[in-house]
């Protein structure tokens, strides 16, 4: 893994547009996989504020909220129109159907999405349990995308997004590990010091599946950000 370490959120978000934009320029980067929640929100801002044309690229996200419409402002097909693609849009962008009633034919339908658009970067967050997508502790490397429930750390670290911890969805279709390992290359980014233990872990303990993003340790394309808050464990 090659680790950058950085200042802050707003130093990583830049270093993450950098090498996204220097593959784009490159015309390596067709497809793009996406996450969401606070950790990509510097670098989002970054793509909104380039000039970066995304009209010939795809977008595929990691995961939505069962339950949620598109159009419910918790979703993370909202979240992803506030915060980047209602400014920037990309040619085709794909998340999970978190209202779909038939969940072997959605996950079916997504796994098909990846397979014809093989992602080119993976862009990661990482959850304080180490999750990487939703995919939990204890989650297959093997897996494809699934109906997944939220562990109980996932639901307490999202509810800030909810007016009430009921109302954090307790289900979410996600991508596999498996397809998350076929990127070619993967971009994971942590901040703050709630991100440390799982850092440590991701990088310097065995590849285990109590720590999903362990899986990454087999990869041989993954790019680290962090800022020293999260890097605050690691071995010199
Ligand atoms: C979001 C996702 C999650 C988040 C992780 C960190 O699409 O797949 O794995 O990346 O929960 O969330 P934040 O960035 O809010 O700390």
């Amino acid at each position: 893994m090659n680790i950058i370490k950085v200042k802050d959120s707003q130093a990583g978000g830049k270093k993450a547009f950098e090498l996204l934009a220097k593959d784009h320029q490159d015309g390596t980067l067709h497809v793009i996989g996406l996450a969401t929640g606070s950790t990509p929100l510097s670098l989002y801002k970054e793509l909104v504020q380039s000039d970066l044309d995304f009209s010939k690229t795809i977008s595929v996200n990691l995961d939505e909220y069962v339950g949620l419409a598109a159009s419910d402002p918790q979703s993370y097909d909202y979240f992803m129109h506030k915060n980047l693609f209602n400014q920037k849009p990309f040619k085709h962008s794909y998340l999970p159907n978190g209202l779909a009633t038939d969940e072997k034919a959605e996950c079916a339908r997504y796994d098909r999405v990846i397979a014809e658009h093989p992602l080119d970067v993976q862009v990661l967050g990482i959850g304080q349990n180490g999750h990487i997508g939703f995919n939990e502790p204890g989650a297959s490397f093997d897996s494809t995308t699934r109906k997944v429930k939220l562990t109980e750390s996932t639901i307490e670290a999202n509810k800030r997004f909810f007016e009430r911890k009921e109302d954090v969805p307790t289900y979410a279709y996600s991508m596999g590990i498996r397809s998350i390992m076929q990127s070619k290359k993967i971009i994971l980014l942590a901040y703050g010091e709630s991100k440390a233990q799982a850092i440590k872990s991701m990088i310097e303990e065995p590849v285990s599946e109590n720590c999903p993003a362990s899986a990454l340790q087999q990869h041989d394309n993954v790019i680290v950000i962090v800022d020293e808050a999260a890097a605050s464990l690691l071995g010199k």
